[in-house]
């Protein structure tokens, strides 16, 4: 019996038929959020993902390349492997059905189940459709089409082996009945469910005649047939435990596995095949087996015809690891279908995560090292207001809603509830607006249990958000000064251990905003070669950023004439005065001179200035824009500087100039 410390998650192992897609992207990375979260909670972890390597798909596409089909699976398996290595896979172990150590692990399991007279052989007629490698009874098919692929099917009568599946129905309802989270989510339970209990269950044909297909296991007892590929397939789940996981007791300690994660083309294959296999190989079924749902693009079914498969590579070439990693199990409730497309990414990369968690991340920082010398400050508990007791309450009720919905597979709703507890903190500090706090002497202990409730908060993010974006999380642990060189093993469960007295090290911002601009004659999603591209992070963990090695051409800009130019009237100003505009973190209201008069102006500088710093200093305005209010304050102009969301730094002159002096 399984030990109950450890935890083993499986993938489907994936067809070497074509280039991984976006499909094994995702239930590989939503695989590997739950290896990386159990390991952090202690467990024991054994995650596997791997090859299918036989049968008729992969014969076909080897017969298609003109190469044996081993030839061929060894010149594809490296493009799974080479991706999961980019996407961050922590996988403990990569299964191929053509290691000899699982063919003989199939081979075992056939003569047992042979042995115990559960495999008989017999004569079949029927509907067959090679795409899915199955036969159809008459009533199936329709008009002569496969009711799954919608691909013409062919009569074939053919002798083979069969598995006594169907004496299996009763107790596998049973199963289900009993064991309410055996197949997730819910509505795909009842599917099952009521196919068990209006249909009657058929034995599975699992053989194939060597003359048909050569490519596969050879039977034990007849060296004519092959196995079917799913018998083959379904079970690299044990097989792999014999001999991949290292150290000791044994592998068999993982089994039985907690998740099978599966599309949900693939479920009556696990939900029924496996689990009466496992039956008559008096093996204990998996605790879960959970379906999730597909991905279309742009609206439309992903497919190779219509040319829109997403190729991962280029998603993490153009947004980077983390960005992908999050955004494929953020943005739809894991379970559901989806739709995926290159302007919902970037919304959420933008709102979430520039927006969100980078710019909390940075804007706090700053503070800590402008108003604290750069060192988390002491906590003097007594002197907490209701609105730090708030902050931490919530935090604390947040994450254990978002370990509960992680536990759960509920992987959108765990990120909102971490999303929440940014927000939160960016409200905390809007409302208690330490930059003001730092200006009054007297305020210098309430600053200071702010600016530590703040990292404290910060801190707290470092584990839920880490099983699902390994390099930024530790990135950012590292500007924490958490110092993780391996967060794994460094962070201690349930312990934010941001302590007052921790030196940060702020660095580069997380995630920079994507510019929008629209791409001349945008291509879909699929092809990204002719989108702009985001704007380049400046290095920070390298492999979360987007890599250049093949850059999009630059988008074009908007151009103007030299007369539209000439329109806009740029001058020098002295700022005579500067201040905070009262519940603003961002705006300064300045009084500056343009020689010859004077004007108030309202400028977003206020993160990356202090106002006094600015007066006397001569900087450029925009002297002919028509006046408008921000926040109740009118703004006669507009000062130019670097940056974009994130000011950089004002635009000034070399030379000493006089105010109110044009500037072209
Ligand atoms: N080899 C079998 C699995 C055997 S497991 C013992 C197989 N391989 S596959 O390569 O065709 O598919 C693997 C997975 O990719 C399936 O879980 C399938 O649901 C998933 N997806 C394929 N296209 C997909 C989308 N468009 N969206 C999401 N997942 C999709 O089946």
């Amino acid at each position: 019996m399984r030990d109950t410390n450890t935890f083993y998650i499986t993938t489907p192992i994936y067809y070497v038929n074509d280039v991984p897609h976006i499909g094994h992207a995702y239930t590989t990375i939503a695989a590997d959020v739950l290896a990386r979260y159990w390991r952090l909670r202690g467990r024991d972890v054994f995650f596997l993902t791997g090859l299918d390597e036989h049968g008729q798909k992969v014969q076909q596409a080897a017969a298609k390349a003109g190469i044996d089909p081993q030839t061929h699976c060894n010149k594809l398996a490296p493009q799974f492997q080479e991706l999961w290595k980019r996407l961050n896979i922590s996988n403990d172990a990569f299964i191929r059905t053509t290691d000899p150590q699982h063919q003989s692990v199939v081979q075992r399991y056939l003569q047992q189940l042979y042995d115990q007279g559960l495999i008989y052989q017999d004569s079949y007629t029927g509907w067959y459709c090679t795409f899915d490698e199955r036969f159809w009874t008459e009533k199936d098919v329709a008009d002569g089409l496969c009711p799954d692929c919608k691909r013409p099917v062919e009569q074939l009568s053919e002798h083979n082996y069969f598995f006594k599946m169907g004496q299996y129905q009763e107790r596998l309802q049973r199963h289900i009945l009993d064991n309410p989270d055996f197949i997730r989510p819910e509505s795909r339970r009842n599917e099952v469910l009521g196919f068990l209990q209006t249909q009657k269950l058929g034995d599975l044909s699992i053989s194939r005649p060597k003359s048909r297909l050569s490519w596969g296991i050879e039977l034990p007892f007849d060296k004519d047939y092959v196995t079917y590929v799913w018998f083959d397939a379904l079970v690299n789940y044990v097989s792999a435990l014999e001999y991949l996981p290292q150290g000791n007791p044994a592998g068999s300690r993982f089994w039985p596995a907690n998740v099978h994660l599966v599309g949900k083309d693939i479920l009556t294959t696990h939900a029924v095949y496996w689990s009466t296999m496992l039956m008559a190989l008096n093996l204990p079924l998996p605790n879960t087996i959970f379906a999730h749902g597909w991905w279309t693009v742009d609206g439309e079914k992903m497919s190779k015809s219509r040319g829109n498969v997403v190729d991962p590579n280029k998603m993490v070439d153009e947004f980077g690891t983390d960005a992908f990693r999050y955004f494929l199990l953020r943005e739809v409730p894991f379970g559901q279908d989806g739709d995926f497309s290159r302007s919902g990414m970037i919304a959420r990369i933008n709102s979430e995560l520039a927006d969100g968690l980078g710019n909390l991340l940075s804007r706090s920082l700053t503070m800590i090292e402008r108003f604290a010398g750069g060192v988390v400050p002491a906590h003097d508990a007594p002197a907490d207001t209701s609105l730090e007791k708030t902050l931490g309450q919530r935090t604390g009720d947040l994450l254990a809603e978002a370990d509960a919905h992680v536990e759960s597979l509920r992987f959108s709703r765990a990120l909102e509830s971490v999303g929440e507890i940014i927000q939160h903190c960016d409200q905390y500090i809007d409302k208690t607006a330490p930059w003001t706090l730092a200006k009054k002497p007297e305020q210098r202990p309430y600053l200071n249990n702010c600016l530590y409730h703040i990292a404290y908060t910060l801190g707290a993010l470092v584990q839920p958000l880490y099983p699902f974006m390994p390099y930024t999380i530790a990135n950012m642990a590292r500007q924490l000064g958490l110092e993780p060189a391996d967060a794994e093993k460094s962070l201690k469960w349930g312990d934010s251990s941001l302590l007052p007295g921790t030196r940060i090290q702020k660095a580069a911002s997380l995630f920079p905003r994507i510019e929008t601009a629209k791409p001349q004659g945008a291509k879909p999603v699929s092809d990204t070669s002719a989108t702009p591209q985001p704007v380049p992070a400046a290095a920070t963990t390298p492999p979360t950023q987007p890599t250049t090695s093949a850059p999009s051409p630059p988008p074009v800009p908007q151009q103007i004439t030299i007369d539209e130019f000439m329109k806009i009237q740029l001058k020098t100003a002295k700022v005579l005065s500067a201040e905070r505009v009262p519940k603003s973190e961002k705006l300064l209201k300045l009084q500056v001179s343009l020689g010859s008069e004077q004007r108030q102006i309202v400028a977003g500088i206020g993160k990356k200035y202090e106002p006094d710093t600015l007066v006397g200093k001569t900087i450029i305005i925009v002297a002919n824009l028509k006046p408008a209010k921000l926040m109740g304050i009118e703004s006669q102009g507009m000062v130019l500087a670097a940056g974009d969301a994130d000011v950089r730094g004002l635009a000034t002159i070399l030379e000493e100039v006089d105010p109110g002096t044009k500037v072209k």
